[in-house]
């Protein structure tokens, strides 16, 4: 017992410091991870009962329940319905499945119901060393899990983007039944329109991973997947997407092609991977929903712009960010080739040792085994500019980087600047304190009780 008396106090002691560490004494540039406003952390603590339950059964062709198999399911069932719905609404779109526990399962769930709709075990997709996720890849989930074929797209390391007429080779002579599209490491959109008729020419379904970008296309900018021609977008829903862990899948069912894919992918979500669903996300999901409807467009905007400036005044400052002659990004994310610095793995240690968290990364022209020290870091700006970072205090956010990188200053005389820096913007902006705030903020349009 003096073991697990010894354990439990340690758990407890770090889960505590880990709030005040990570939410109140670092800056927080991970590309992938989210902030989520008062208002949703308030409903996923209100939910508690609902992180209990069970809810499995069958989906309709619009999202919706169609079968349930527990009792208990009176407001459950409202609940789901409502949640798909607000989603179907925010995107534009009018199918979606919420069951997903994260993005992955997004991409599992996808990937085997179009493989099992198209007998068709061939995918292709840009190559791991492009920055696609590890999901997508014959070494991930996609080979080993689903045991696809893995057929890599062409990727062209200047224009950091996939090679279109090389690629429309690829495909053609391929005959997948998915082409993946979407990435981890994701400057610039992705040529969805440029493959599509090739796409479509050889029978496969498009699949777009947004879970990076979720919240820049809630937001309108970046690109719009479904109207460029993708057939499903899966995603996460707590990086740019401001919501809780979890994740989604978005499609339009326009003709009977899609209807059969639709049925096989719901399928391969429940029974074939899913049970308890995490139901206690889905209020939550509905209200980040909510405020990316409303704030959205001003969010993912700035995050962008945010994102720019740090590029262009790195670049001023002599480090080597990549894609400058295309202004760096058109999305949350930098990539930084600091090789003359030490490599990504001393800059992310010593940024680390300083206060400000961010992650090292394979960039396209390294080799991909060097995963230990690679060339580059990724730099994030959707939690900073949530908490209401604007260009001049990027801007003071690159000088104090810039001290370490460089090695100007001590990593520990400069997280004192971090630390005072962080205190200046202790608030999530773009949404709101609290769910009654939310409900007021829509009286004008609907009476609520
Ligand atoms: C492109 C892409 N797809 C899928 C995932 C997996 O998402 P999750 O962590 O929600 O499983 C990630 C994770 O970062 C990603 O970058």
């Amino acid at each position: 017992m003096e073991e697990f008396a010894r354990l439990f106090i340690e758990l407890i002691e770090a889960s505590r410091s880990h709030e005040h560490y990570r939410d109140v004494e670092c800056i927080n540039l991970i590309a992938s991870e989210g902030l989520k406003s008062p208002a949703v952390r308030e409903i996923m603590q209100f939910c508690m009962d609902l992180e209990s339950r069970y809810s499995e059964g069958e989906n309709d062709l619009q999202g919706r329940v169609k079968a349930r198999y527990y009792q208990g399911q009176k407001y459950i069932t409202i609940i789901e319905n409502c949640a798909v719905d607000i989603v179907k609404n925010l995107f534009n779109c009018n199918w979606a499945d919420v069951r997903l526990v994260s993005g992955t399962h997004a991409n599992l769930s996808t990937f085997k119901g179009i493989s099992m709709a198209t007998r068709n075990r061939k995918m292709v997709v840009a190559p791991l060393s492009s920055g696609a996720h590890i999901s997508h890849d014959y070494t991930g989930l996609a080979g080993q899990v689903l045991g696809l074929e893995i057929i890599n797209l062409i990727y062209d390391v200047n224009e950091l983007n996939i090679d279109v007429e090389k690629s429309i080779h690829i495909i053609r002579a391929a005959r997948p039944g998915i082409v993946t599209l979407g990435a981890s490491l994701f400057l610039f959109p992705h040529p969805i329109r440029e493959l599509k008729e090739v796409t479509e020419e050889v029978g496969a379904y498009l699949v777009y991973d947004a879970a990076h970008v979720l919240g820049l296309i809630a937001g309108g900018v970046f690109q719009d997947p479904l109207r460029e021609g993708a057939d499903f977008v899966t995603a996460s829903t707590h990086k740019t997407f401001p919501g809780p862990q979890g994740g989604l899948i978005l499609g339009e069912l326009k003709n009977s092609r899609m209807e059969s894919a639709i049925k096989a992918v719901q399928h391969a979500v429940f029974p074939l991977s899913a049970s308890n669903v995490h139901l206690a996300r889905l209020p939550a999901v509905g209200v980040a929903s909510l405020e990316m409807k409303l704030f959205g467009r001003e969010l993912a905007e700035q995050t962008v712009r945010n994102a720019q400036t740090a590029g262009q005044y790195l670049y001023e400052h002599g480090v080597k960010v990549l894609g400058e002659d295309k202004g760096f990004t058109r999305s949350h994310q930098l990539a930084v080739d600091v090789r003359e610095w030490g490599g990504g793995k001393r800059v992310a240690e010593d940024l680390e040792k300083a206060n400000i968290i961010l992650n090292r990364n394979l960039l396209p022209y390294d080799n991909q085994n060097n995963r230990e020290n690679p060339s580059g870091i990724r730099i994030g700006f959707q939690d900073v500019t949530r908490r209401g970072f604007r260009e001049s205090d990027i801007k003071h956010l690159c000088d104090l980087m810039l001290d370490v990188i460089k090695y100007k200053r001590k990593p520990e005389e400069v997280k004192k600047d971090v630390i005072e820096l962080k205190k200046q913007f202790n608030k999530v902006e773009y949404g709101f304190k609290s769910v009654e705030e939310a409900l007021k903020h829509l009286q004008k349009y609907v009476k609520v009780c």
